[in-house]
């Protein structure tokens, strides 16, 4: 069942992610030896990972950042110095100040364009992710936001990539309806075979896409078709839908 968590304010949402990230991690360390973390970009994480970056994990349960993979959910088809980057935000949060070593960090292309960029996105996560559902490589946790239309990654409402075959690893989108237009996305399959999604949505211009993605599943929102058995939502009480919702 989909885990639901409303605290008072984003800084507490974001204490929360991280440590649920951190707490994931380490257990895939333990078990597998090894952790796959994919990230998403956005106004809403930044705190997270700068939360990633200090003295938080470590008190979850997470030693180091040994052993951890750094993967992406999406990125813009930038530049990766460019203010657009997904990478960009990561890297400055968390990223540089944790010194996790650039052969762990895999970075969607976007300057590749969406296709280029999205095939050698594939090729890596087949290579470097030995999990598998079906075809699928298994990240251990994925960070989502979401949009007010209930966008995940680059997957948008009845958008051409949300047909994909189920084999789809990593697809090019071009006509996205949030800026930049070309970008790189997971497939709603990578996102759906994830050990763990962790969904973060503050303020009240995200609480009618919380509300519908926690209704019916439907293509015209997204978020509603992640897999609801390993999902993790954690919001403030800005994004929370009207009714009982369990306090965190
Ligand atoms: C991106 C995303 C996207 C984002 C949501 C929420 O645009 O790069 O990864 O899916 O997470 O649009 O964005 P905000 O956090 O800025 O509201």
């Amino acid at each position: 069942m989909t885990r639901l968590t409303t605290l008072a304010d984003p800084e507490a949402v974001a204490e929360r992610a991280a440590s649920e990230i951190a707490r994931r991690l380490a257990s895939a360390k333990r078990e597998r030896g090894v952790a796959h973390l994919a990230l998403s970009g956005g106004t809403t994480p930044g705190r997270t990972y700068e939360l990633l970056a200090g003295e938080l994990p470590m008190r979850a349960g997470l030693e180091d950042w040994q052993d951890v993979e750094i993967w992406f959910a999406d990125e813009r088809c930038v530049d990766k110095d460019d203010p657009e980057s997904n990478y960009k935000l990561a890297f400055e949060t968390f990223l540089d100040p944790t010194g996790i070593p650039d052969e762990r960090v895999h970075r969607m292309e976007g300057e590749l364009g969406p296709e280029q960029g999205a095939t050698g996105y594939e090729q890596a996560l087949r290579e470097r992710v030995s999990g598998r559902d079906g075809d699928l490589p298994v990240l251990d946790a994925i960070v989502l936001g979401i949009g007010p239309d209930g966008h995940v990654a680059s997957l948008f409402p009845g958008a051409p990539t949300l047909e994909a075959g189920e084999e789809a690893v990593c697809l090019g989108v071009h006509d996205s309806p949030k800026p930049p237009p070309d970008r790189i996305t997971l497939s709603l399959g990578v996102l759906r075979a994830a050990r763990r999604c962790l969904l973060l949505a503050t303020g009240a211009s995200k609480a009618d896409a919380v509300a519908a993605m926690l209704g019916e599943p439907t293509r015209h929102v997204p978020a509603s078709l992640l897999a609801r058995d390993k999902l993790s939502v954690i919001l403030d009480d800005a994004a929370a839908p009207p009714g009982p919702l369990a306090r965190g």
